[in-house]
């Protein structure tokens, strides 16, 4: 079976609601299989990727399985996203060394050691390239021969309507790959109103009647007397003295600018995390309407597509569960980029090869490496 024949294939650990899968979907990668723990995962993953949903422990995994998901004489894309709630910079100061997800990034090399796929991508938050974890995980895809490297990625310069930094790691054993920069120039960085100003308006605790995603969670009366006194791009140091909350009035809430707060048209939107639908939890009141950003909102703020499925049509739609698998996914755009670098790698390689067996007058077989 000779290299120019093997499609590109990928396995994705942890894959959550698909965002990373999706991208690397879109580049032309077949995304066969996503592993997580959690089943609300297999609905999204299974209707949107339509690769196959393993609802297992990453820990359980062995290389048999992953060999047969990848098919024989294909170029093995393994990618993952280990969980990065112990490195996530809300939790800074937290001890979290001894959270079961801790060693999850360890697995993820272990699976690496036994299967050898061609290709490794990972993403987490930049913070982890200072942990033991981590420099364990280099250590060992480069033991293994592979050519590493990993970069802080801001993610409006990759058109992401969202000030958001990931850690993208990729690694090859077919020659150096290196992790893209983003080209979107600061002066075209998507916004909040480019991504969701065209969306039906909807009041707070209620649903668009075409899209039951886009929800909205219902306010108090005192949050939405707040957001009704709460300007675009703002804080609640604009609000009249009995709105505020008693952490606004110490001093040390001068520090927490950023909640109760209505997100900028303008500007792309912050860091969307697992409570997005929630007013009190960060900058996400809606810039114009009286609610926080609805689910639909968050994901496409995220990079999601508008029309990407999170729940069946006989699902309920709840905010916790789905806000968390929205807040925690791989922003698409990320995923396409390094889907796109994967693919260039793989065809510069193959046109060495080619070349290089031309001259040498035999079959090109970057499969055996
Ligand atoms: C950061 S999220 C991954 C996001 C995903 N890559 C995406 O783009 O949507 C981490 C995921 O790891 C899953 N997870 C946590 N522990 C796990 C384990 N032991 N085995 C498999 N999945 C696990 C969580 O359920 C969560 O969906």
């Amino acid at each position: 079976m000779v290299l120019e024949s093997s499609t590109v294939v990928a396995v994705d650990l942890f894959c959550g609601v698909g965002g990373l899968s999706l991208g690397l979907k879109q580049a032309g990668i077949k995304v066969v299989a996503g592993i997580d723990v959690d089943p609300k995962c297999r609905f999204p993953f299974e209707s949107n990727i339509e690769g196959k949903f393993f609802e297992q422990d990453v820990r359980t995994v062995t290389k048999k399985q992953l060999l047969t998901l990848w098919g024989k004489n294909s170029i093995k894309v393994l990618a993952g996203c280990a969980p990065c709630q112990p490195f996530s910079p809300y939790r800074r100061g937290a001890d979290t060394s001894a959270e079961e997800q801790w060693p999850l990034l360890g697995e993820f090399g272990r699976l690496v050691r036994e299967t050898r796929p061609h290709v490794v991508t990972m993403e987490n938050v930049p913070r982890i390239v200072s942990s033991r974890v981590f420099k364990e995980f280099v250590e060992t895809l480069e033991g293994e021969g592979y050519e590493v490297s990993f970069r802080s990625c801001y993610a409006p310069d990759y058109g992401l309507p969202q000030h958001r930094r990931r850690l993208v790691l990729l690694a090859s054993r077919i020659g150096r790959i290196d992790v893209p920069r983003g080209k979107v120039a600061r002066d075209e960085y998507m916004t909040v109103r480019k991504a969701i100003g065209e969306l039906p308006v909807i009041r707070h605790g209620t649903a668009s009647s075409i899209d039951p995603l886009h929800k909205s969670r219902t306010l108090s009366d005192v949050n939405l007397a707040r957001i009704k006194a709460s300007a675009q791009g703002g804080t609640w140091a604009d609000w009249p003295e009995e709105l505020r909350a008693p952490c606004h009035t110490r001093q040390s809430g001068s520090t927490f600018r950023n909640v109760y707060a209505r997100m900028s048209w303008d500007e792309p939107a912050p860091t969307i995390t697992t409570m997005s639908y929630n007013f009190g939890t960060g900058r996400f009141g809606h810039p114009a309407q009286d609610r926080a950003i609805s689910l639909r909102e968050a994901a496409i703020l995220q990079g999601f597509p508008p029309e990407y499925k999170f729940a069946g049509l006989d699902d309920k739609i709840e905010f916790v569960p789905l806000g968390r698998l929205i807040g925690n996914a791989v922003p698409p755009v990320l995923g396409r980029y390094v889907g796109d670098a994967v693919l260039s790698h793989v065809a510069g390689a193959r046109s060495l090869s080619s070349r290089r067996s031309r001259q040498a007058g035999a079959a090109p077989a970057l499969n055996n490496v």
